[in-house]
């Protein structure tokens, strides 16, 4: 076996975007792509020699192939040792608990997330730290940088690991251990839990149904779900892990989850649905024929969080991302913590989280977690939610209600506007901008503009700050229009429209979001111009 330096040229495309670097598999297939953005990683990180790295994805196509290069790669890069999940499978929130147990040095998680998989789909990279979350942006853009000028990358060679198996073997002088992907997971839900209030919920007929989507989960919801939880088998549908998803969108939302959705809203609904991503990190969760938005659903895990034993101390602080409601922040004043506004990506609560001022965090693109590891966190969030059941013992629904009567409700609604022409897309938000010193005291309808902006964000651990990160227009009863371009998509342009509108009156709650936020939703096309601009009459999905 020996270490070979291979000469390359440098691709100018591997800008890491949200969540690191996604593209089409076959633009990770040409020849040297994968290898070039790895050694741009390796360069990039100055791990001491003798470190150590997890490795793992969410299973879609081309991870196996990508396992193999990357272990070669990393015994040629001087590693010592990679703790590589059973047949190269970890899901997302898995990689950051191991690199934490552990105490890696890093990890690769190989996954696009929500993105469709299969030859001709997505397939995505990212470099997580040793605090078990998605690489800062000086982290990122130094990658970046190397990867502009990469000249050469060094490889072992050497015949595939055999991964099928846990186990230990070597691959020349680097030790490659092979873990199950799923028990040092399931052990840290267990001490966060109380599994036995919901064991007893589910063995007395509280009906839940999870929808692993053909994605990674799988086999994280039969362990914890079925096997020390005890709910029966068919709680957990699309249970296998498929490469290509099973064909499906693997986006836990209330377009593409469309067979969970169809059961929860049947005639036969169980009492509890939820859904996870590609990678599992995402999560939906619904109650029967009832829907919890995502911006809610954390606000509920904030206001009820002393119910649940790894947070019975209280939360230090709570974070959400720019777009997500302002839900959460009436929680966290009423706990009287600070609520932290970041940008959009997980990678901005890590800092917060490691620097002690931040429990729980979450996003309005589904997602939720909290300090227990440093990223967000699908199971984890329905369990969090399953035990909060099981302590109320009301129905999702009930505790949704009472908590919009306690503290108002943030009605919300996002409109997603997917694969547009770029230029499209960037002449909306142009447009924005040069409407900002208009707007301003303007009225529209009952609304009338507070402020606009560009959102910008100091970070207040490390000072870094981060600009560029959506457009805001506030309105001065604190309902906002927000427009953002996506940072995950990898054909053409995403615009998302981010709508919230406050109401206190109780009596409104009963309402429609889409019906509540008529009037907003109006606004926002006519200031943006997006129909006109883009020539699109309706958005691609209405979460
Ligand atoms: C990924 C990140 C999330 C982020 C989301 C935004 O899922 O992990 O933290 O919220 O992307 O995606 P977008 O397409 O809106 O940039
Ligand atoms: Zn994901």
């Amino acid at each position: 076996m020996s270490i070979r330096t291979v000469a390359t040229q440098p691709f100018s495309d591997q800008k890491p975007g949200t969540s690191g670097l996604r593209k089409k598999v076959p633009v990770f297939q040409q020849q040297n792509y994968l290898e070039n953005f790895v050694q741009s990683i390796f360069d990039s990180i100055a791990a001491p020699k003798g470190a150590s790295l997890v490795l793992g994805g969410d299973g879609r196509f081309y991870n196996r192939e990508a396992i193999q290069i990357i272990l070669k790669m990393a015994a040629a890069n001087g590693f010592s040792e990679v703790l590589v999940g059973r047949s190269g499978i970890l899901s997302t929130p898995a990689a950051s608990c191991v690199i934490r147990k552990y105490k890696t040095y890093g990890g690769i998680i190989l996954s696009a997330s929500h993105n469709p998989g299969g030859p001709k789909e997505d397939f995505g990279i990212k470099y997580n730290s040793s605090n078990g979350g998605p690489a800062t942006e000086t982290v990122t853009e130094a990658i970046y940088a190397k990867s502009k000028t990469l000249s050469s990358y060094r490889i072992l060679d050497a015949a595939d690991v055999a991964l099928d198996k846990p186990g230990e073997t070597t691959l020349g002088g680097m030790k490659v251990k092979v873990i199950d992907p799923v028990s040092d997971y399931a052990e840290l839900m267990e001490s966060l839990f109380d599994f036995a209030a919901i064991r007893a919920l589910l063995k007395g007929g509280f009906k839940i149904r999870f929808d692993a989507m053909h994605a990674v989960n799988g086999p994280y919801a039969k362990e914890i779900l079925v096997t020390r939880l005890g709910a029966p088998v068919d709680s957990v549908m699309n249970a296998v892990p498929l490469e290509d998803f099973g064909g499906g969108h693997p986006d836990p939302n209330l377009t593409y989850a469309h067979d969970l959705v169809e059961i929860m809203y049947g005639a036969e609904a169980p009492d509890f649905g939820a859904a996870s991503d590609g990678d599992g990190d995402r999560n939906m969760i619904l109650g029967k024929r009832f829907f919890v938005t995502p911006s809610d659903s954390l606000a509920l895990l904030a206001a009820n969080a002393t119910l649940v034993t790894g947070y019975r101390q209280g939360l230090a602080g709570i974070a959400r991302s720019m777009p997500t409601s302002a839900a959460v922040d009436r929680v966290a004043k009423s706990l009287n913590i600070r609520c932290f506004e970041t940008p959009t990506g997980w990678k901005f609560f890590g800092n917060l989280m490691d620097a002690g001022k931040v429990t729980l965090c979450g996003e309005e693109s589904f997602g939720t977690g909290s300090s227990h590891v440093r990223e967000k966190d699908g199971l984890w969030a329905v369990l969090f939610w399953l035990n909060i059941v099981a302590v109320r013992k009301q129905s999702v629904e009930t505790i949704v209600r009472e908590h919009w009567a306690k503290f108002g409700r943030n009605f919300y609604s996002r409109y997603d506007y997917e694969g547009l022409p770029t230029d499209a897309a960037n002449s909306v938000m142009q447009h924005l901008h040069e409407s900002f010193a208009a707007l301003p005291g303007k009225a529209f309808g009952k609304y009338t503009v507070k402020t606009c902006d560009d959102f910008s964000y100091i970070d207040p651990v490390d000072g870094s700050l981060s600009k560029g990160q959506g457009v805001r227009i506030l309105f001065s009863d604190g309902s906002r229009i927000i427009f953002r371009l996506s940072g995950t998509g990898t054909e053409g342009a995403t615009l998302r429209m981010y709508l919230e509108a406050f109401e206190a009156d109780a009596s409104r709650h009963h309402q429609d979001a889409q019906e509540a936020l008529k009037e907003l939703i109006q606004i926002a096309l006519r200031i943006s111009e997006l129909q006109t601009r883009t020539g699109r009459e309706q958005p691609t999905v209405i979460t």
